[in-house]
Parts: structure tokens; C-alpha cells; sequence
């Protein structure tokens, strides 16, 4: 039975696709049976595993009810990962699935076909507030939260944190589990290290801030004009290190015993 796993921040180049696409390739490259569905119309996730923007196969698609979920999953070149590409013409989705009262659990409920498949579905989700981050929010039993290592750091945090309350309240869907991952970093510098602070005493005892922090990596930047992700495009470099040592974490959190990687 899959856990699902949103990845979101409603700000935009916090390292959501960066973390969704290397975190779950180094989860396959553990043995790890995984889907990544990208929820952002940008389907930057999709071209960074080299596939093709294909309207044929889609989440827009899936979400308003013209394929099934298992229907528009592809193989990617990777053993053990699967995508639901996305599609530009999902950023006219919004308006067309707010017509439909039952909106927000549209995703969660197309998804219950393929859980029996998956150890793990991660889900890269666009930045805003929308429709589209409410399905992911309904959908997730995690939320994995990229920030970025920048003065503006927590900016947008209370609003984020507010959206998923109201989930929670009016939609009666179960908190899903935070961990707060922080991106972008440079220890060396003091702004670095300050936002590191900030965030441990914005979210402090009360939510899982992982120890694995990503560093700013140009290799990282780079693998996806390859169509590769960074974890197999340059396996030494330290963008995939830090994926690695994540991907660790996030087994050893989800009491995985953690094996030597393939
Ligand atoms: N750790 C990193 N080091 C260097 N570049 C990064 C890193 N993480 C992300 N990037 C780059 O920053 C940009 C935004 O990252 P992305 O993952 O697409 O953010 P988001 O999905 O939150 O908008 C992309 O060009 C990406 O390649
Ligand atoms: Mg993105």
C-alpha cells in the first residue's frame, strides 16, 4: 500500500521538482517501487525524466475523468519509476474542476487503483494555493516542504500552514505527517545559517525539520536539460550526495531498514 507524499510551497523555485525528481529516483535506485505524478502545469518534473509534455497521456486527463490514473502512468528509463506526466492544458484546469462539488478529493480518489502497486507516490505540486495543491493536500499522508536557504525564507509560511488546517477542518482530511526540508543551502555563509535557525524556531518542537539539508549544487541546475535526473547524471557529485543522504533519512523516518543503494 503506497504512502503518498506531496511536495509543496507555494513559492516558486524552492526545489520542489529538484527534491521530487531526485528523492524518488534515489528511492528506485534503493528498490523502492515509485510514482511520481506531476501536478504542475509547467511539467517541469516530466521533462526532467526526458519525457515528452504529452497531452495523451496526462493528470489533466485523469483529473477530469477522461483516463484513469493507471491508464496515463508511463515507464520512465529508471527500474521502478513511474510518472503521470503533466500537460500544459491543466493550468485551464482549475476553473473546469471547480464545477464539480467534490473537487478537492478527485486525485485522492483516482489514485485508489494503483496504491496495491507503489511503495511511494510523490507528488510535485505547482506553486499556489489552488485546486490543484488542495487535490494534493486531500491526497498526501506526507507533505515534504522545500525551503529555500534565502532572507525571505518563511515568507508565505502562515498562509501554507493555514491552507492545510483548512483542509483539515472543513474537509475533514487527516493532517498529513510535515517534514521541512531545507534547499538551496550554503552553511558557509551567515545568511545560510541564519535561515536554518529562523526555520528551527518558526516550526520548533512541533515539526519534523530533516537533519539532510541540499546544497546549492550547479550539477543539480544542469541534469535536467539531460533528461536525466541528477542522481544519474553525475553520481558523485554533491547535489546527489544530499538527494542520497535524503532519501536515507526518509526511509530510516519511515522505519525502512536502509540497504546498501543499487
Ligand atoms: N540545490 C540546488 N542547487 C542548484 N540549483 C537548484 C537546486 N535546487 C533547484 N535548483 C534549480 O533552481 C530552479 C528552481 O528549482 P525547482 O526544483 O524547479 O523549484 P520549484 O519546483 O520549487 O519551482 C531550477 O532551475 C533548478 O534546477
Ligand atoms: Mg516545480
Amino acid at each position: 500500500m503506497a504512502e503518498v507524499i506531496a511536495i509543496l510551497n507555494q513559492k516558486g523555485g524552492c526545489g520542489k521538482t529538484t527534491t521530487a525528481v531526485n528523492l524518488s529516483t534515489s528511492l528506485a535506485l534503493y528498490g523502492k517501487n515509485i510514482l511520481v505524478i506531476d501536478m504542475d502545469p509547467q511539467a517541469n518534473a516530466t521533462t526532467a525524466f526526458g519525457l515528452e509534455k504529452n497531452e495523451d497521456n496526462s493528470i489533466y486527463r485523469v483529473l477530469t475523468g477522461q483516463q484513469t490514473l493507471d491508464e496515463a502512468i508511463v515507464a520512465t528509463e529508471i527500474s521502478g519509476l513511474d510518472l503521470l506526466p503533466s500537460h500544459i492544458s491543466l493550468s485551464g484546469a482549475e476553473i473546469e474542476l471547480s464545477k464539480d462539488i467534490g473537487f478537492p478529493f478527485i486525485l485522492k480518489e483516482a489514485m485508489d487503483d494503483v496504491l496495491e502497486n507503489y511503495d511511494y507516490i510523490f507528488v510535485d505540486v505547482p506553486p499556489s494555493l489552488g485546486i490543484l495543491t488542495i487535490n494534493s493536500l486531500v491526497a498526501a499522508d506526507r507533505v515534504i516542504i522545500p525551503i529555500q536557504a534565502e532572507f525571505y525564507a518563511l515568507e508565505g509560511m502562515a498562509d501554507l500552514l493555514d491552507a492545510m488546517n483548512l483542509v483539515e477542518t472543513r474537509l475533514n482530511s487527516p493532517s498529513p505527517i510535515k517534514g521541512i526540508l531545507i534547499t538551496l543551502y550554503d552553511s558557509r555563509t551567515r545568511l545560510g545559517r541564519d535561515v536554518y535557525k529562523n526555520v528551527k524556531q518558526y516550526f520548533g518542537e512541533t515539526e519534523y525539520i530533516f537533519k539532510t539539508t541540499i546544497p546549492r549544487n550547479v550539477k543539480l541546475a544542469e541534469a535536467p536539460s539531460h533528461g536525466k535526473p541528477c542522481v544519474i547524471y553525475d553520481e558523485e557529485c554533491i547535489g546527489t550526495e544530499a538527494y542520497n543522504a535524503l532519501a536515507q533519512e526518509f526511509l530510516i523516518m519511515s522505519g525502512e531498514e536502509v540497504e546498501e543503494n543499487k
